[in-house]
């Protein structure tokens, strides 16, 4: 078991595009638990591959907050199939520090991926689990939740990060949900 660095915005390598999962092997399972360990010491509800510098279509999660470890999520190449309706969320995110923003997305959502055991598996979804997966899948896509608020917002606190940046003043633990 190992903890992964998480990155954080600005760093570029979030804009980039994971490439999918040709063959789940021992080194995946490998990843998805030290991604979900990863996850659990953040602490947040979601991680994808992606935020620890790998650019691999791998996202975990476990929204279930009365049972932890219960209903864990490992997803390999997971792609929405269908999407309905619409919610609109508060979000924060791990790669974000210090930063929340409504953002819409679908209700419910379908989503089609492979398990740790490379077999496929269907997941229907809506709440918060939805929200998260969507999130998490947008950043296999290099998308960080910043990218679907409005530009003023996103500038805003664009600016803000980089004070923080450069006088290295990090702001304390948010006790946001992080996805
Ligand atoms: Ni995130």
């Amino acid at each position: 078991m190992a903890l992964l660095e998480i990155l954080k915005y600005p760093d570029p390598r979030l804009s980039k595009v994971a490439r999918p999962v040709s063959n789940v092997t021992d080194a995946t399972v490998q990843l998805i638990s030290d991604m979900l360990e990863t996850m659990y010491a953040a602490p947040g509800v979601g991680l994808a591959a992606t935020q620890v510098g790998v650019l691999q279509r791998i996202v975990v999660l476990d929204v279930d907050h009365e049972n932890p470890r219960t209903n864990v999520y490992k997803l390999v190449n997971p792609f929405i199939t269908h999407s309905e309706g619409q919610l609109v969320w508060e979000e924060g995110c791990l790669s974000v520090v210090d930063f929340t923003a409504e953002v819409r997305r679908a209700e419910h959502v379908q989503v089609v991926a492979l398990d740790e055991h490379g077999k496929e598996r269907t997941i229907e979804a809506e709440g918060l689990l939805a929200v998260a997966l969507q999130h998490e899948i947008d950043h296999l896509d290099g998308k960080l939740f910043i990218d679907r608020i409005s530009r003023l917002k996103r500038d805003l606190y664009t600016r803000r990060r980089r004070k923080m940046l450069r006088t290295g003043i990090e702001p304390s633990e948010s006790t946001q949900v992080m996805i």
